[in-house]
């Protein structure tokens, strides 16, 4: 193995600089050679976990937000979602019943289209399809509404979207991780950093959970949901009136099997509806695959999905909904993708010759328990689901998982995968291993001069580059490589001679491979 520091620009705030890399070098490697045994993945990065578990209870509240954005009729403004090859679906909430269409066309005010006017109800988000639009092409479009009884329509601002890309096409997506919006969060801060992502001109934005965060109101109420997730809401209008939103789920947005409790008043089933009103995320059709499992009271969650954009594979997963069926074991193994979830991934990674493939979920699928459930980045990797191992180090996949071809992390090397993003601890923390790089993100909206050095430890991220802040991460992809950049966000009163809002305190690129070498003997 060999053992190097990372030269990383504008250190910032960094806590650790030495990483592991397990990558073998050279891809000449046969085609036809069995895939190795999972149980023989070394794993030499792996930490003993007993001497960081400490439990602690959760301490902070929600704290007061203003709205980021105010429209006083409009108070859920134009969200794109769902963007595919040939449309995009908007969202948008009025107080007061209007009729509403979009004009659109390749030419910023220039508009060659225009949906049927329909009529929306007062106080209910409505979504309108844009339909038949070309493939890889960037569009302009502005809403027309007027009231019931007016003659003219009004006019809303011009928004930009773009269609999916075609193989061989340059683009840049960005991420954001835990905008959490409680306790010691900062308005200003977050509104720094949507602002520089849609300077960016990214074709999408993907969430990694934790934002609407009803979880802490016991019992919940479909008021106090509604209202977090309006809130959070009006700081994406900030931005995905031109940038395609995914949403991927947290752990503290309530959605997880165990909430359920057979009413329509459970944590679980308060956010799932909420979050469908407010946000179109995928639903499986020609260009996203994902479950079609229509949910009591619920319906189709839209909760995993994966798409191709470009020369890029990107999937999104959900590990709260399902939970072990028996003989599949609970207790230090309760978190799962469920086996139906499993088999989509499985077969969507192993069915797609994409050069590149991004995998999203909040927090690793298992993880420790330090601090705080699921923490953990590669140091974790190798423990349940994720890596098939018991705590203790022994293995103990086939007894928990029963019929499972392989721990996530082993297939994910197999399937050639590129870039596993998690939230969740709250910092920048890029780490390699077997070829994979394991990135987590740094919350977007606290003040920049965070310090993770604390928490870095609590949750064992004793490899990779290391870095406290606030900000997003940026990713451009081109047929050559993939560029990661973590962009910064410091508030004007934060800023000095090295900490500069938009400095770029960590970057690396990953060239393009046919396979991952990694996944051979
Ligand atoms: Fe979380």
């Amino acid at each position: 193995m060999e053992r190097r520091c990372y030269t990383a620009v504008n250190k910032g705030l960094k806590y650790t600089i030495l990483t592991g890399l397990t990558l073998a070098a050279g891809f000449a490697v046969a085609q036809n050679k069995k895939f190795r045994d999972p149980r023989s993945y070394p794993f030499t990065e792996s930490a003993n976990p007993g001497a960081v578990v400490v439990p602690q209870p959760s301490t902070s509240g929600f704290g007061e937000h203003a709205r980021g954005s105010n429209d006083p009729l409009f108070v859920a403004q134009e969200l794109v979602g769902r963007p595919t090859d040939t449309s995009v679906t908007i969202d948008a909430k009025a107080v007061k019943a209007l009729e509403v269409y979009y004009e659109y066309g390749t030419r910023s005010g220039a508009y060659t289209g225009k949906t049927t006017p329909k009529v929306f109800s007062p106080n209910e988000p409505f979504n309108v399809q844009i339909d038949n639009l070309k493939p890889n092409t960037e569009y302009f479009y502005r809403m027309r509404y007027r009231d019931l009884d007016d003659k003219t329509f009004n006019t809303r601002a011009e928004h930009s979207f773009h269609t999916a890309r075609t193989p061989g096409s340059t683009f840049t997506y960005v991420l954001q991780f835990d905008p959490h919006m409680v306790e010691g969060n900062n308005e200003e801060a977050y509104k720094l950093t949507l602002k520089k992502m849609l300077a960016d001109k990214p074709d999408f934005m993907i969430d990694l959970g934790d934002n609407f965060f009803v979880d802490r109101e016991k019992p919940a109420t479909e008021k106090h949901v509604v209202e977090r997730v309006e809130l959070l809401r009006s700081y994406y209008d900030l931005i995905n009136h031109s940038v395609p939103l995914f949403l991927a789920l947290g752990n503290h947005e309530g959605e997880w099997g165990r909430n359920l409790d057979g009413t329509n008043q459970s944590v679980a089933v308060l956010d799932t509806i909420a979050r469908k009103r407010y946000f179109p995320n995928p639903v499986p059709n020609k260009f996203y695959s994902g479950s079609s499992k229509e949910e009591a009271m619920v319906g189709v969650r839209q909760a995993n999905y994966a798409w191709q954009w470009g020369d890029a594979l990107f999937v999104v997963l959900d590990p709260y909904w399902n939970r072990p069926v028996p003989p599949e074991m609970e207790g230090d193994w309760f978190t799962t993708l469920g086996h139906e979830q499993y088999e989509w991934l499985r077969k969507t990674l192993e069915g797609s010759h994409a050069t590149y493939k991004f995998i999203f979920s909040h927090n690793l699928i298992g993880g420790l328990d330090m601090k705080g459930l699921m923490r953990g980045g590669i140091e974790t990797v190798k423990y349940l689901e994720m890596g098939g191992h018991n705590l203790d180090g022994t293995w103990g996949f086939d007894k928990a998982r029963p019929g499972w071809e392989l721990p996530i992390h082993q297939l994910l090397v197999r399937t050639n995968a590129t870039i596993y993003f998690h939230g969740h601890d709250h910092l920048y923390a890029k780490q390699d291993l077997d070829g994979i790089v394991y990135q987590e993100g740094p919350m977007p909206s606290r003040v920049g001069k965070t310090d993770v050095s604390r928490s870095a430890k609590d949750y064992n991220y004793t490899h990779g580059t290391v870095l406290g802040g606030s900000g997003y991460i940026r990713v451009r992809v081109s047929p050559a490589d993939v560029k990661v950049d973590y962009v910064q966000t410091y508030l004007p009163r934060e800023e000095d001679a090295t900490h500069k809002d938009g400095m770029i305190a960590d970057s690396y690129t990953i060239k393009a491979r046919k396979f991952n070498p990694a996944a051979y003997e």
